[in-house]
């Protein structure tokens, strides 16, 4: 993460001291770093130069309207997978042209307001859902453009939770029933084929599950060719990994090596879908230490952060690196073996498990690394924690780009019936 640094012992994001930014907002809170979203979603959209494409940004990961102002300027597009990720992109000023709509279980109103926002296509599913936005369509006397997403049954070799391509799996469409849904398509008279749609899961740390899953579907791609149906788009979804701890997963520069000669001769247009590879790395949550606790077995350090701030320590047992704000430099400072846990009330709530560390003192700050991605977006109100700031830092200044919840945020929409006053 080139742009959180040491600087003479402190730790900064770009030009500003993370200190700084605890000082003015408090924490927890999230910092962003304008310089690394640019970096990212340039290297992407660059390394396919060659070859007609969209970045279609996955708002998923990180949905805040800054990051996605930020993005639309730079040309991105969206993949979005529920209405209200419409609603942002399009508060964001992300052009409709350029949003495609995924996700297994699109209502009837969300198929509406995608319609009459006319984005550039919907993912569909299943062949119920192909029926439901042919209708859908032919109620408002328009048409809806579809690829489908194909489940090509390669196995990502990443995390079960975020594996989406394998048989077992509940997305998609089976390689094997492609063909047939595909004709169905063509007998629906509100229904546009343009294209075809696959994601084999996330955080890939290799090529070759992708390149695999790619032939499966240029393999289909041609037999469609054969039946007259000729695509315009093929979008291969999202999915290159980041570095949390030691892994080192391709660049879009390799990914761009292996896929280009594959479709250079196809006269399709290329969407790709990545969330965690354009933002993972451009944000840290910064947590205060509140107090230390060892008990025979343990050394816990306690944090103003939970799992409700960052739930993928608790839920996909990821790891996440935590540097403290002010540098230890001396080599002598206790090392602990310690648990990083934050005040919500369940045993799964811990930011890092057995991790060896400077034995941080309290109301000192720590830097929760590599949480730009499916952080905040994930963030909840459990224990009823407002949920926390989030900044951007762009060289030497940064902006509050969501306040923290006030305790009023809370209750907000909630009612005590009449019968209970
Ligand atoms: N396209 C589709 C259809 C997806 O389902 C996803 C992610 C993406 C694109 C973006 O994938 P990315 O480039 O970010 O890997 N919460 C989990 C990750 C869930 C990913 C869900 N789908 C985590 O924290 O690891």
């Amino acid at each position: 993460m080139p742009d959180f640094r040491y600087q003479d012992g402190e730790f900064y994001c770009e030009a500003v001291p993370l200190r700084r930014i605890a000082e003015a907002v408090g924490t927890p809170c999230y910092i962003y770093s304008h310089a690394t979203v640019v970096r990212q979603f340039r290297s992407f959209d660059s390394a396919f130069n060659e070859v007609p494409h969209l970045v279609a940004y996955a708002i998923k990961a990180n949905s805040n309207l800054a990051l996605l102002r930020l993005l639309a300027n730079e040309g991105a597009g969206a993949d979005i997978v529920s209405g209200g990720e419409l609603y942002r992109a399009l508060q964001a000023g992300i052009a409709p042209q350029r949003i495609v709509f995924a996700g297994v279980g699109k209502s009837d109103d969300e198929v509406r307001y995608a319609l009459r926002s006319n984005i550039l296509m919907f993912n569909v599913e299943s062949s119920d859902e192909l029926r439901a936005v042919d209708r859908v369509a032919g109620e408002m006397h328009t048409k809806a453009r579809v690829a489908l997403r194909i489940n090509p049954d390669i196995d990502p070799k990443t995390h079960p939770y975020i594996s989406t391509g394998l048989k077992k799996s509940k997305f998609g469409i089976s390689a094997e029933r492609a063909l047939d849904e595909y004709k169905l398509a063509t007998t629906l008279p509100h229904i546009e084929i343009v294209g075809v749609h696959k994601h084999i899961g996330s955080q890939l740390t290799q090529v070759s599950p992708y390149v695999d899953a790619l032939k499966r579907i240029l393999n289909l791609v041609e037999q469609l060719a054969g039946i007259g149906v000729h695509l315009r788009y093929l979008n291969v979804g999202g999915g290159l990994g980041i570095t949390y701890q030691d892994e080192t997963p391709p660049q879009p520069l390799d990914l761009a090596q292996a896929i280009s000669p594959l479709v250079k001769d196809l006269k399709c247009m290329l969407i790709f879908e990545p969330g965690r590879s354009i933002v993972g790395n451009a944000g840290v949550l910064l947590t205060r230490v509140l107090y230390h606790k060892a008990n025979p077995e343990k050394v816990f350090v306690i944090v103003d952060a939970a799992m409700n701030d960052l739930i993928r320590p608790s839920l996909y047992g990821a790891y996440h690196e935590i540097k403290p704000v002010h540098e230890v430099r001396d080599k002598l400072k206790r090392q602990v073996l310690a648990d990083v846990v934050g005040p919500v009330c369940e045993s799964g709530d811990f930011l890092a498990k057995d991790r060896m560390m400077p034995l941080v003192d309290p109301g000192e700050l720590l830097a929760v690394m590599s949480a730009g991605a499916y952080g905040f977006s994930m963030a909840s109100n459990y224990n009823s924690r407002p949920r926390v700031a989030e900044v951007l830092v762009v060289g030497s200044e940064f902006h509050v780009i969501r306040a923290r919840e006030e305790y009023a945020d809370l209750v907000r929409g909630e009612m005590i019936p009449a019968f209970l006053k």
